[in-house]
C-alpha cells in the first residue's frame, strides 16, 4: 500500500515513515518543514517539501497514493492562544484542502492525528471517546473541528477514516539510521525537558497542590512506537463511509514527580526541579480509556514510562 504521510519529517510522522517502510509500505511525504527536519526523510521515499495550504503541492503529493496518514499541523497550546488565526488556517483549512484534494485524486482512506485536547477538562476519568468535547484552547478546538469535518466527509463522500486522539506521546525510535526523537523548538513536552534539566535551568513543576497523590498533575503517556503500531492497525481496519475515533494512551497515569523519579533513575542523578504556580487551564488528571482501541483494533501498548524515558535519553547521545 502507498501511504502519504503529511508531517512526515516531524517527531511522530518521521517515526511513522520509518516503521511503515520497515513493514513494506511505499511512502510519500508532504511537509513544509516549519517544525520538522528534512534530514529525517529517508532515501527511497517521495519527499515533497510543500504545504497543506498549496493545492499544487497536495495534488503532487497524492499521486499514486492509496491512503493518507495526516500528522501535519501546528500543535503548541500556548502558541495557539497567541495565534489562533494561524491554527485555524494551517490545521483546519489545511485539512479541508487535504480532504478536497483526496476527493479529486480518488484517495479514500485517512488516519488523522487528533488529540486529547478535544475533550478539555474531563468530567470523568478515564476519558472515553463518548465524553463531552469542550476544548479549552484554540489548538484543541481546531482538532475537534477537523474531527467533525472528517465525520461529515465519511457521510458525504464515503471516505474510510479514523481519528486517533493521542494523550501525551513520548519516547524515541532507533532506526537503522539512528534515533528519531523529539526535536521541537521550543520543547514543551515534559520528558525531554526533565532529562535536560540543570541546576542553572531547572524544569518547572506547575502546581504542587493538585488533588493527586503527590500534588502534581497526572498525565497519560504513550510510547511513539506503540502509537504508530495503533496507526497501522487503524489503517488496516478502515471501512468505507465510517469515521471511527480512538483514544490512544497507556490507560495509566503518571504524576510529574513520578516522571522526574523515572528520569533520575535513568540518568543516575537527581533531576533538579523548581516548584512553580499552577498554569491556568491545566486539568489535574488526564487519563485515557483505551478499551475501544484494544478491543476494535487489537492494540496493546507494551512500552511503559521507563522505556519512554530511557529511549529519549539514549536519543540525546
Ligand atoms: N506530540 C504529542 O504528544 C501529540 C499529542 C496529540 C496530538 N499530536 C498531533 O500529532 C501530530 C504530530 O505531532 P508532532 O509532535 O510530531 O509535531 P511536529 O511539529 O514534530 O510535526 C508536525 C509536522 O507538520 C509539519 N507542518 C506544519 N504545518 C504544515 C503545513 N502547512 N504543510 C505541511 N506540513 C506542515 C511540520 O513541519 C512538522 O514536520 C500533530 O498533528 C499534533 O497535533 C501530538
Amino acid at each position: 500500500m502507498h501511504v502519504l504521510v503529511t508531517g512526515g519529517t516531524g517527531y511522530i510522522g518521521s517515526t511513522a515513515v520509518e516503521i511503515l517502510l520497515s513493514q513494506g509500505y511505499q511512502i510519500s511525504i508532504l511537509d513544509d518543514c516549519s517544525t520538522g527536519h528534512a534530514d529525517t526523510a529517508p532515501a527511497g521515499v517521495t519527499f515533497i517539501q510543500g504545504s497543506l495550504l498549496n493545492g499544487g503541492d497536495l495534488a503532487q503529493a497524492l499521486v499514486g497514493v492509496d491512503a493518507v496518514m495526516h500528522f501535519a499541523g501546528k500543535s503548541l497550546v500556548g502558541e495557539s492562544v497567541e495565534k489562533p488565526v494561524m491554527y485555524q488556517q494551517v490545521n483546519v483549512q489545511g485539512s479541508r484542502n487535504l480532504l478536497d484534494e483526496m476527493h479529486k485524486s480518488g484517495v479514500t482512506k485517512l488516519v488523522f492525528s487528533s488529540s486529547a485536547a478535544t475533550y478539555g477538562e474531563p468530567e470523568h476519568v478515564p476519558i472515553l471517546e463518548s465524553a463531552p468535547t469542550k476544548p479549552t484552547n484554540p489548538y484543541g478546538a481546531t482538532k475537534l473541528e477537523i474531527d467533525q469535518m472528517i465525520t461529515a466527509e465519511a457521510t458525504s463522500r464515503d471516505i474510510a477514516a479514523a481519528s486517533l486522539r493521542y494523550f501525551n506521546v513520548a519516547g524515541a525510535y532507533k532506526s537503522d539510521r539512528g534515533w528519531l526523537a523529539e526535536r521541537h523548538n521550543p520543547e514543551t513536552h515534559l520528558i525531554p525537558n526533565v532529562l535536560r534539566s540543570t541546576k542553572e535551568n531547572p524544569v518547572k513543576i506547575f502546581g504542587t497542590d493538585w488533588p493527586t497523590s503527590d500534588g502534581t498533575c497526572v498525565r497519560d503517556y504513550v510510547h511513539v512506537v506503540d502509537l504508530i503500531d495503533a496507526h497501522i492497525k487503524a489503517l488496516e481496519s478502515l471501512q468505507p463511509g465510517k469515521h471511527e475515533i480512538y483514544n490512544l494512551g497507556s490507560g495509566d497515569g503518571y504524576s510529574v514527580r513520578q516522571v522526574v523519579t523515572a528520569a533520575s533513575k535513568a540518568t543516575g542523578h537527581e533531576i533538579p526541579t523548581l516548584d512553580s504556580p499552577r498554569r491556568a487551564g491545566d486539568p489535574a488528571v488526564l487519563i485515557a480509556d483505551i478499551n475501544k482501541a484494544k478491543s476494535k483494533l487489537g492494540w496493546i501498548p507494551t512500552r511503559g514510562i521507563e522505556s519512554m524515558v530511557t529511549d529519549t535519553l539514549a536519543s540525546f547521545n
